[in-house]
């Protein structure tokens, strides 16, 4: 081959990833390739899987016996199941509503050993559900903004009403795309007229808001969504007008702190941790450094800067050693905090004994004999 034609065969090949990303770029206009592409529900990646309630390990162990003589496969009725009744008959039993990411099912991927990640640092109290949602796995019907926070209520007043577990017992855990609808949540309780709080929510792996994210996201870490716009600020706005879902999780985050901080009285306190790794290439962990920013400025009656805030994030960074660094807020009212990892990428992080950590210091020594309070 020449030279010259070598060339041409290079050019002809970017002309056609030009076209061919237009095109990409029409169909994002499209709501149901939208959606497609944002939720990435219709990849489901594993079949049959029924993995609702996790019961903590130890608890396991106690009751095997009665375990394994109960049928497999999806109940009708969750109230007959000894999973079900330990967690409802232990007053001390807590609970982890866990709030999975985009594409795939609660059996996907990392999501089972993140499970195990859950219970970690209390294997005899800790139990976990974790939901399909909408669209997802097994779930009828079809996502959107607005169904993914209905699903997300319905499990807390499920957990509260029939389960009769009391909020302060509840942490809040969402990963990638689970992290905006636990914000959300979080959020939605916090604001009504008797506003309810739960233990804590931990935040892995999160994005800003949508804007940010399509400028920055990679689908599947290689796919970028609108990245190559980035250069044309105008061009990139156009198309984000065509984004239905919003999910201003700053936003949101911001207002569920200013919720928090208004409560009289200081029995109750919120709890916010956002993990992020430093190697992910799906979301940037530059949208937790934002994300935190937004929640440290709400709890401040006179706000601060971005760049103000960083310059007294660095003077309040505790080194972890190679595993990266976390940066602790506290107010009167609540605890929030940064970690980045040094590693994790996106999903692995998931089982990562940092987010373990994470849960256990989210239900606060209040709830368990187990956890020590960290100079409260
Ligand atoms: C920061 O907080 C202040 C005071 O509440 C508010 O006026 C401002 O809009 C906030 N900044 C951002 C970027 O949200």
């Amino acid at each position: 081959m020449t030279v010259i034609s070598l060339w041409g065969a290079i050019l002809k090949g970017l002309g056609f990833s030009v076209i061919a990303y237009f095109l990409f770029l029409g169909l994002l206009t499209v709501p149901w390739f939208q959606d497609q592409a944002i939720y990435l529900h219709s990849v489901k990646l594993t079949w049959f899987q029924d993995l609702s309630h996790i019961l903590p390990l130890g608890l396991y162990h106690q009751h095997e016996d009665t375990l394994i003589q109960e049928p497999d496969g999806i109940t009708s009725d969750i109230k007959q199941r000894s999973a079900f009744k330990l967690l409802r008959d232990d007053p001390t039993a807590l609970l982890v509503l866990y709030f999975h990411g985009a594409a795939g099912t609660l059996g996907s991927g990392w999501r089972p050993a993140s499970y195990r990640a859950m219970y970690a640092g209390a294997p005899d109290k800790i139990h976990t559900v974790a939901i399909d949602y909408r669209g997802f796995g097994s779930s009828t019907g079809a996502p959107s903004e607005e169904g993914l926070l209905t699903d997300a209520i319905t499990v807390v007043e499920w957990a509260m009403h029939e389960a009769g577990i009391s909020p302060s017992r509840v942490v809040i855990f969402g990963q990638s795309m689970g992290t905006a609808v636990s914000i959300a949540l979080a959020d939605y309780y916090a604001a009504l007229p008797d506003p309810i709080l739960f233990s804590g929510m931990v935040l892995v792996a999160p994005f800003a808001d949508v804007e940010l994210l399509t400028a920055t996201y990679r689908i599947a870490g290689t796919i970028p969504l609108l990245g190559p716009l980035s250069p044309f600020p105008r061009l990139l706005a156009f198309f984000n007008t065509f984004i239905q879902s919003k999910w201003s999780n700053k936003d949101k985050l911001a207002s569920f702190v200013r919720a928090c901080e208004r409560i009289p009285g200081n029995d109750r306190k919120y709890h916010v941790a956002i993990i992020h790794a430093e190697d992910d290439y799906d979301i940037p962990w530059s949208h937790s450094d934002r994300l935190f920013w937004h929640a440290v400025n709400a709890s401040r009656p006179q706000g601060i800067g971005f760049e103000d805030w960083e310059e007294e994030k660095e003077q309040i960074k505790k080194p972890l050693g190679p595993t990266g660094w976390v940066a602790e807020h506290r107010t009167e009212k609540g605890i929030m905090k940064e970690q980045i990892t040094k590693w994790g990428l996106h999903d692995m992080i998931m089982s990562y004994p940092a987010v373990s950590l994470a849960v256990l210091q989210a239900f606060t020594a209040r709830n368990m004999g187990i956890v020590q309070p960290h100079g409260e």
